[in-house]
């Protein structure tokens, strides 16, 4: 069922008096504006984006009106433990916040992406900043996307419109609990325990327990999903009973081949 389209009502996104929402109708990214003009806890919003980037190079195709185009600036005030993490804490806290806002089937794709079912439903893009503490967090979410930009997406993918059985949904109140999520999770990082953080992974993960196939430096590998290590890297039992990790940079998993 299409979700009605209203431009955002900025003013009934509930947030810390500390975090400042700028919006806008277009911009070229929501990433690339605040690392330019964010402060620390800036959090950036538009309808639409003419040059929406995604992970590896990709673009995020932003054309449409009524999704979530979203970006928030957070600064860390030490070198951080567990770097390696903040994408999946992050990926968590946006899966939390859908669950929320009543959304439910949906989980995480290692290492960021939002699924529902087999389809993409929303990604994360984390930049750093010319000092390493600060972080743009750049999350986008299906709403409502029309059949013209599904096309162009070039891997299977579902929006809310399509998920749920209304044709209302409150993008401001997702939103809300999204800033909330991101601010909780993000204050307790340094504090990180990992046995806490690996239970909610777990809670969200789709990848445990399947079997995956990939090209690692050229060589295909398939094998049975482990447990994340402490880096978050993912944990791979091969054909030959060898456990082995794999970090975000490595390996590209192909959605049609893992679900
Ligand atoms: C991915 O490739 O899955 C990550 C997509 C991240 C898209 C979001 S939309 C808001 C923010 N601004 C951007 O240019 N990209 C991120």
């Amino acid at each position: 069922m299409p979700v009605s389209y209203k431009p955002l009502d900025i003013k009934t996104i509930s947030h810390n008096e500390d975090i400042e929402i700028h919006y806008f109708d277009e911009l070229d990214s929501t990433n690339s504006w605040l690392k330019d003009n964010g402060n620390c806890g800036d959090v950036c919003i538009c309808e639409s984006q003419s040059e929406g980037r995604g992970r590896r190079g990709n673009r995020w195709q932003s054309p449409n009106t009524g999704n979530i185009y979203f970006s928030m600036c957070w600064c860390f005030d030490k070198k951080l433990k567990y770097h390696s993490l903040i994408g999946l804490i992050v990926g968590i806290a946006t899966a939390e916040a859908l669950a929320d806002t009543g959304v439910s089937g949906h989980g995480l794709k290692w290492p960021n992406d939002i699924y529902w079912q087999s389809k993409k439903l929303g990604g994360i893009l984390i930049e750093s900043s010319s000092q390493s503490e600060r972080l743009i967090i750049g999350i986008g979410l299906n709403i409502s996307i029309t059949n013209s930009v599904k096309a162009r997406i070039g891997q299977e993918s579902t929006s809310l419109s399509e998920i749920l059985d209304k044709n209302e949904f409150s993008r401001e109140l997702l939103l809300s609990h999204l800033i909330y999520r991101l601010n909780k999770n993000l204050k307790q990082f340094n504090s990180l325990n990992f046995d806490d953080f690996i239970h909610s992974w777990n809670n969200w993960d789709i990848l445990k327990g399947k079997i995956v196939s990939f090209t690692h430096h050229g060589i295909k590998i398939s094998g049975l999903v482990d447990q994340l290590d402490e880096f978050g890297r993912l944990g791979i039992i091969k054909n030959n009973g060898s456990l082995e990790y794999f970090s975000t940079a490595d390996i590209k998993l192909r959605p049609q081949e893992t679900i």
